[in-house]
């Protein structure tokens, strides 16, 4: 009885609050509710008259573009805290015909975890965080909802010999990172996180729970690096873990281009890719004020981490890379834990425990990101030309991360992830702003676009390729009406996979016939 009376309570006042949906996407979430109502999922469900739903939704958004009066809101979130709670949801929305969209760290760069332009129900699993280290095989279990941040710190507790290949970004959460390739400075080493992932367990659109050995080696392999949210709710990962040195060494040298810093990055994109496989180093520049007067300038941070000693890497940069000039005083030693946070931004000496951290709101910024695969180098010409639109821009700036190393001794059918051998560098275009102004996204989303479209003679061609988790929803958007469905997914398809978009389909095709597990970008079933 009880159940039944805050049933009809959710039911009625949720009608309210879907004044803007079709009466059929409302006649299907009354019956999704009922359905969830009669699991445990129901003390875990938020809709909008729970006072606590903007919250709950608010806790993981990490870009304020899709925190907006206006950003479309989910019909209720379901906060799963077991498997049971994924199984009913799965049920539930297949059985009424409501989408789902899965959400862990909530850091996809266009909010697909999170937003849609069709009715649905968050997935939400950051209750699902654990990380369990085993030494002895040098693995660890890793659930979808955990942050890097507590894996680094996790596995740093118990030998800080050991690591993981994957994000810079600590706040990242397992399940998007690893679904979408997953790199972090070993890549050079290492590869990519998936390179490293040697079992998962996935629920599938039957609500069944699959392992490596029972979901088959096509869909262990769709999802390493195709993208989690076309195939299932993956639960939780099994990492195979990498050894480190003791200390590792980093350092972050800033050159002013007003002090021949063009000439060290173009020397830059012909060596950082065949650097000994220890060495990775970054190149990130920025706009920076100069003097009183307010003028801005370009300066180029070279962001460095060696798996070694100061004593092996100076004279290793001295005779490779003698224009950076780097100095023993601008370097440090570390345990790779440690690093983590340098490489954050933290200052050294910051306890571990910030590792732990979630984002804070106030730090919470708009930003649109964008990716770019560089197989020649640039002319020195276009690099001083994009200093220019940088300091025109004021707001835009980048990273270039070197390839090389590990990453091209591993085929490009190997993972979903394509881009291998003859890359020299993956850029990341990143645009970051504050102003709240009416109209500072559109301008601010143009500019970033208008730069994009500045580096198209300098990158790659035919697909012009970008990387799945530097997600960009312009990829296939904007095209005519006559144009199928597939078409767009092929054309998001190629730039994110190249050749592996068919078997992706194919696997697709396998285990979700009827599409149940789509988003704005997923991998469509065969036509
Ligand atoms: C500040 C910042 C820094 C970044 N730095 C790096 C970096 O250094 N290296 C790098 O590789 N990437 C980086 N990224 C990109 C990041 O790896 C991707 O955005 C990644 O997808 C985020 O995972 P998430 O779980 O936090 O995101 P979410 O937004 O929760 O998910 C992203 C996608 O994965 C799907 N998904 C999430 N969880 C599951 C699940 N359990 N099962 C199935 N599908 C799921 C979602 O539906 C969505 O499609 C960065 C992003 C940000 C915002
Ligand atoms: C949301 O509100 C409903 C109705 O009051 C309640 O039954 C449910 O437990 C609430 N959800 C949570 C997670 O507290
Ligand atoms: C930590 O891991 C390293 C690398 O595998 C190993 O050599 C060392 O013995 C381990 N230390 C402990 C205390 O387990
Ligand atoms: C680079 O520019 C910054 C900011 O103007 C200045 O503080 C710094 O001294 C300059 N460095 C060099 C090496 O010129
Ligand atoms: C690394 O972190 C540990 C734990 O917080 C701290 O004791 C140590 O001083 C740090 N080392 C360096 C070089 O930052
Ligand atoms: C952004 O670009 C579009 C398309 O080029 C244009 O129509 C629009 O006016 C631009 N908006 C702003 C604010 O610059
Ligand atoms: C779509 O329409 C355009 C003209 O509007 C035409 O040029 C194009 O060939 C059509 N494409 C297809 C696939 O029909």
């Amino acid at each position: 009885m009880e159940t039944m009376g805050k049933l009809s309570f959710i039911i009625t006042t949720l009608t309210i609050f879907m004044s803007i949906s079709t009466t059929t996407s409302q006649l299907s979430i009354q019956n999704f509710l009922n359905c969830v109502s009669h699991s445990p999922v129901s003390e875990v469900i938020y809709t909008p008259n729970n006072i606590t739903f903007s919250t709950i939704l608010n806790m993981k958004i990490q870009n304020k573009r899709f925190k907006t009066a206006s950003t479309p809101k989910p019909l209720a979130i379901i906060t799963a805290k077991d498997n049971s709670h994924i199984q009913a949801t799965i049920k539930c929305a297949k059985s009424n015909n409501i989408q789902i969209r899965i959400r862990s760290g909530g850091h996809d760069y266009e909010g697909f975890s999170y937003i849609s332009d069709v009715p649905f129900v968050v997935l939400d699993m950051f209750h699902l965080n654990s990380v369990d280290v085993n030494l002895q095989e040098e693995t660890a279990w890793v659930e979808s909802g955990a942050t890097l941040g507590k894996l680094y710190y996790t596995i740093a507790k118990k030998n800080n010999s050991l690591a993981f290949p994957s994000g810079v970004c600590f706040t990242i959460g397992a399940g998007g990172h690893f679904s979408g390739g997953g790199f972090g400075n070993l890549m050079r080493k290492f590869g990519l996180s998936v390179d490293n992932i040697i079992d998962a367990k996935i629920v599938d659109v039957n609500g069944n729970i699959l392992d490596r050995k029972s979901m088959g080696e096509d869909l262990f392999w769709a999802i390493r690096g195709g993208g989690g949210a076309s195939f299932g709710v993956i639960l939780s990962w099994k990492l195979k873990l990498v050894q480190v040195t003791p200390q590792v060494t980093v350092f972050n040298v800033k050159r002013n281009v007003s002090d021949g810093a063009t000439d060290v990055v173009y020397k830059w994109q012909l060596i950082a890719p065949k650097l000994d496989k220890d060495l990775f180093i970054r190149v990130q520049p920025n706009v920076v004020q100069i003097g009183q007067g307010g003028k801005k300038a370009v300066q180029v941070s070279f962001i460095g981490q060696f798996l070694g000693t100061i004593e092996r890497l100076l004279p290793l940069v001295s005779e490779s890379f003698p224009e950076l000039g780097l100095k023993k005083s601008e370097c440090f030693s570390m345990p790779w834990v440690n690093s983590t946070l340098f490489w954050y931004g933290k200052s050294i000496g910051t306890p571990l425990e910030a590792l732990l951290d979630e984002p804070k709101d106030p730090e919470l910024v708009y930003s649109k990101s964008q990716s770019d695969y560089v197989k020649k180098p640039i002319p020195k010409e276009a690099i001083e030309s994009m200093w220019k639109l940088m300091i025109e821009g004021e707001t835009l700036f980048f990273q270039w991360n070197p390839y090389g190393g590990r990453m091209e001794e591993i085929l490009s059918s190997e993972t979903p992830f394509p881009h291998r051998a003859g890359n020299l560098f993956l850029i990341e275009y990143l645009n970051i702003w504050t102003e709240k102004s009416p109209g500072a996204i559109e301008r601010r989303v143009n500019l970033s676009r208008s730069f994009l479209e500045f580096m198209r003679p300098y990158v790659s061609n035919s697909p012009r390729e970008a990387f799945l988790n530097y997600r960009d929803a312009d990829i296939g958007a904007n095209r005519p009406s006559n144009v199928t469905k597939f078409d767009i997914a092929r054309t998001y398809g190629s730039k994110y996979f190249k050749g592996n978009f068919e078997r992706l389909v194919s696997v697709k095709t396998k285990v979700d016939p009827e599409n149940f597990f789509r988003y704005e970008q997923s991998i469509p079933t065969r036509q």
